[in-house]
């Protein structure tokens, strides 16, 4: 074995010059790993006993891609491209060696080699869209060229990780090799190519689907229709698209150069700076500045889940997916029944649109037992309760697992709202006690905003944020306070929204601000669509406000046909006449004259302040770092992934400009705009809160 440099060496076994990659902790491709490429290549090239190179890496992963954290950066070793070109060009067979995950720049280095073979655990993808860009190392132009310009437009806007078995029926993967043998596996098919006389396959040469592509014009136009909703704001996927069909149209080379144009123009543009934001922000969170990594973990294998309604029936799943056991309990045995067959009629749905197959469904069925009994949660290592929002009845329950369950079991509230130190209070193991506050519908929303108490312990905050990742929630840990951060701050936004409308503004209108922003949807949709009676009774409502006289009309959403809008059979919303006169009616009688407001200043108006909650959340320590804000807003309330979220967005817009419009604010409408002190100090510092 020769070093070749600190991340690769270069072995000769038997005729074949074997490069190992060892660059912790995914083989990322910075200059080292680029170095080390075109040094070893060149090496076995050179190597008169090397009848066939084989590129294999050590750790956990084959290279997962090009170096997130030099892009920006002056331009330091060997060019991508120049690698590339060496092993494509090279006079030798060389063959990539795949395990873990071979993504982005990883997946174009092994679409340059001449073959690949890959263990069967091992995934495959062009992930760069998550991060706003497309391949830009002539992945755009040879995927198609192998898996046809329909998969590859699926592989590239999703960016998902293709399990090697379906790499290899489409011919991305030449073979697997025994699992835990790649390395021997790749060698020995390196040997086979050799005897067979197999030739050296360039991707790039490849043209018989991009020919059959070119019959087929109309397939971009279709895929375009049919994701129009999801791409909705992002400039990535179209880019993605474009060199598609530049790939189809164009000869090899041609599209190489756009490819390269639309690289520089998502990599320089600003969606893609808050998506690789966005990244790190999320694997930073997992951080816990007083919990070390080597914290130690409670074992979690068995959970316990109070209340099976639609959110512990969702936060079950999630635990099930996972192949972790868990024990539902119902105080009734037709809502514990009802429970468990919501949950089996989500995975049925999700079987019949191939998500999962039926032998999934009943084994993750099988995973979930129901039961009438708290004493059922004695043997369980953690506990979750999900029932309603009412502190007597959460104290009530806490007291009970405090006297059920075992010493070290973790216990943990879904409240989205209450106390959680007083929670804990009334067991012996505060120590114990977390918030695992879980988004609805909990078996799709990604967050999990864990909320750490005053005496969580640490253990339990660790153990906490590694279970998240494995049921597959991004999780970031907050302090206890009124709503925690993610609501709180969303308090902000929605008094905001029924202010506008007592000025002039209509529902519509500041939906439509905030949609065009890139919200899923803007407040008052939401509001129709969760049903503008939840809280609501109707003994007590005396047309007090807008809500009332709404509900008093049975207008209460989409479920009765009509809300703050009017719906057709197809739920399609439309400004309701009914609902403006009911608001300019309130508005006559608070005396006020409605005015004119225009769209920048409802986006000022209803995203401001919460920049300015966020920096008060800083200020009192509830969350640890502006990124974990928006983490959580990106993955629980819809935040444009590509806008960063409100603090990095917060940073583009100025903290100076927001400064002064909380201060005209505060001015005009009193002391709930007041800015926040760190803000005021940020500002005068100069300092912004995510760079
Ligand atoms: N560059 C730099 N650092 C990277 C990285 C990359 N491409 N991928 C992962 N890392 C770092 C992470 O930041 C993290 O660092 P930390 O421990 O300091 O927080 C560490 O590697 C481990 O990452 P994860 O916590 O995400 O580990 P997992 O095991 O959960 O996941 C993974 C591994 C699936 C490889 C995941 O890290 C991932 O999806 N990485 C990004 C893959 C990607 O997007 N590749 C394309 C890059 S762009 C590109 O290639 C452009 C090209 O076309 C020219």
């Amino acid at each position: 074995m020769t070093a070749i440099n600190t991340v690769a060496d270069y072995t000769l076994e038997g005729d074949v010059g074997v490069i190992t990659l060892n660059s912790p902790p995914v083989n990322a491709l910075s200059a080292g790993v680029r170095d080390g490429l075109a040094l070893g290549v060149a090496q076995a090239l050179a190597d008169p006993a090397a009848r066939a190179i084989v590129i294999v890496c050590e750790g956990r992963t084959f290279i997962a891609g090009a170096d997130i954290t030099e892009f920006g950066g002056a331009s330091k070793g060997a060019s991508l491209h120049d690698v590339q070109n060496a092993m494509e060009n090279a006079t030798k067979p060389v063959v990539a060696a795949i395990h873990g995950t071979a993504l982005g720049g990883g997946l174009e280095v092994a679409l340059t080699c001449h073959y690949r073979v890959a263990v069967p655990s091992a995934r495959c993808g062009l992930p760069e869209v998550a991060l706003g860009l497309l391949p830009g190392a002539g992945g755009t132009q040879r995927l198609p060229r192998i898996v046809g310009a329909e998969k590859a437009l699926e592989m590239m806007t999703s960016g998902a990780h293709v399990p090697a078995p379906q790499c290899l029926a489409m011919g991305l993967v030449d073979e697997l090799v025994e699992e835990g043998k790649l390395r021997e596996g790749a060698i020995a098919f390196a040997r086979k190519i050799v005897a067979e006389g197999r030739p050296l396959k360039r991707v790039q040469d490849l043209n018989e689907k991009m020919e059959a592509a070119r019959s087929h014009p109309e397939i971009f136009a279709n895929f375009r229709k049919a994701n129009a909703r999801k791409f909705r704001g992002f400039m990535a996927p179209e880019w993605n698209i474009r060199c598609i069909e530049a790939a189809v149209n164009l000869p090899f080379e041609e599209g190489l150069a756009v490819e390269r144009k639309l690289f520089m123009e998502l990599m320089t543009g600003p969606q893609s700076a808050a998506q690789r934001y966005s990244f790190f922000a999320e694997r930073q969170a997992n951080k816990i500045p007083d919990v070390p990594d080597d914290t130690a973990l409670i074992p979690v294998n068995s959970v316990g889940i109070i209340g099976a309604g639609t959110m512990g029936g969702g936060i079950a799943m999630n635990f099930a997916n996972a192949g972790i056991p868990v024990t539902l309990i119902e105080v009734k045995q037709d809502a514990l029944d009802r429970g468990l067959s919501v949950i089996r009629k989500n995975y049925e749905r999700t079987a019949s649109r191939g998500g999962i197959t039926a032998a999934d469904v009943e084994k993750r069925m099988g995973l979930i037992s129901g039961s009438l009994d708290m004493n059922a949660l004695a043997p369980v290592d953690m506990v979750i309760e999900a029932v309603f929002e009412r502190m007597d009845i959460k104290k009530d329950i806490f007291t009970r697992l405090d006297a059920i369950c075992k010493p070290g079991a973790i216990l943990a509230t879904n409240t989205s709202a209450l106390n959680i130190d007083e929670i804990a209070s009334v067991t012996r193991r505060p120590e114990a006690v977390i918030g695992l506050h879980f988004f609805s519908p909990a078996n799709v929303m990604k967050l999990l905003e864990v909320v750490r108490a005053d005496h969580t312990s640490k253990p339990v905050i660790a153990t906490s944020m590694k279970l998240a990742k494995k049921i597959g929630k991004i999780a970031a840990l907050v302090g206890v306070c009124p709503g925690f951060v993610g609501n709180r701050i969303l308090g902000q936004r929605q008094r905001e929204a029924q202010k506008l409308m007592f000025e002039g503004a209509m529902p519509w209108d500041i939906d439509r601000v905030l949609y065009d922003f890139g919200f899923p949807m803007g407040p008052f949709a939401m509001s129709d669509l969760a049903g503008l009676d939840i809280g609501w009774v109707k003994e007590n409502s005396k047309g007090e406000t807008i809500r009332d006289v709404l509900c008093e009309l049975d207008r209460r959403g989409q479920k009765t046909g009509a809300g703050y809008y009017d719906y057709d059979e197809n739920r399609v919303a439309y400004p309701s006449p009914v609902t403006e006169q009911i608001i300019k009616d309130f508005v006559a009688k608070s005396g006020v004259n409605p005015r004119t407001i225009t769209d920048e200043e409802i986006l000022e108006r209803c995203l401001y302040p919460m920049v300015n909650e966020g920096a008060k959340i800083l200020e009192e320590g509830k969350a640890i770092r502006a990124s974990d804000i928006d983490v959580i807003w990106q993955n629980g309330y819809g935040w444009p992934v590509y806008r960063g979220g409100p603090m990095f967005w917060g940073d583009q817009v100025g903290l100076a400009k927001i400064l002064a419009k909380m201060k005209e604010f505060q001015a005009q409408m009193g002391d709930v705009y007041k800015p926040a002190a760190l803000l005021e100090t940020m500002v005068a510092e100069g300092k912004s809160f995510t760079r």
